[in-house]
């Protein structure tokens, strides 16, 4: 770790488990947990509150040149200020859901979103969820796991998660069309990185997957104290 302290990078698809694994893991090794698909939705809080055309590129950037977005991470999850407003509780209707994932294709605001990430975890010391954090914000990170789980398992949790607020079917089509815009976009498409450490969660429980990335973090500081 050459003088730093641990950077674990958790990647995957929406669905996947990365917020909960990563809230587990934080939790047990004295991390931070760095949510960075909040900032995403944040900032497109703004866009729709601005009226603002989620495809229009210079709008968009003008709009992030005059916007702050902070996480600060709390045992319970990551609170979210847009320009020093509490936002925690309102990013995660479904509207502000899918806004998020098409703002995110413009190579600005992810240009942007990277700086703005690597200033908060270039410390270490934490866990940093999303989409790009092995391959593009953080490629020297200690650990990187990708969890990824089929499509109609991760539409299973969310409709548990949603206390069966919205139908199944309409949940598995949102998550087939997330996966299609993060997966295809031209920058930094979602992917794992080729040393990511991989793990399909569809036939896990969370606690095996947080027991298995557990066993490889507890290796990851062994290997550093050496
Ligand atoms: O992880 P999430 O569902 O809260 O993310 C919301 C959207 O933000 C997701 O559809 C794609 C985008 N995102 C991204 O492009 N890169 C990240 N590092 C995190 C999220």
């Amino acid at each position: 770790m050459s003088g730093r302290r641990l950077i674990v990078a958790i990647d995957g698809p929406a669905g996947a488990g990365k917020s909960t694994v990563a809230a587990r893991l934080a939790a047990k090794f004295g991390l931070l947990n760095l949510e960075t698909g909040a900032m995403y939705r944040a900032f497109a809080l703004k866009a729709i509150e601005g009226g603002v055309p989620f495809s229009d590129p210079d709008m968009l950037e003008q709009l992030a040149a005059v916007t702050s977005i902070a996480l600060e991470p709390t045992p319970s999850g990551n609170r979210v200020l847009l320009d020093g407003k509490d936002v925690t509780g309102r990013i995660r209707d479904a509207a502000v859901t899918k806004a998020a994932s098409q703002v995110s294709v413009h190579p600005a605001i992810r240009r942007w979103m990277v700086d703005l990430q690597r200033t908060l975890g270039e410390k270490g010391g934490i866990v940093m969820e999303g989409r790009d954090i092995g391959t593009v914000v953080f490629p020297h990170a200690d650990l990187k796991i990708f969890l990824d789980a089929s499509p109609e398992a991760r539409g299973e949790r969310r409709y548990e998660q949603s206390g069966k607020a919205a139908s199944p079917e309409a949940i598995l089509r949102d998550i087939r069309e997330r996966d299609e815009r993060d997966r295809t976009r031209e920058q930094s498409p979602l992917k794992p990185a080729p040393d990511a450490v991989v793990i399909d969660s569809t036939n896990l429980t969370l606690d095996e997957v947080v027991g298995r990335v557990a066993d490889l973090v507890t290796a990851r500081l062994a290997q550093a104290a050496d």
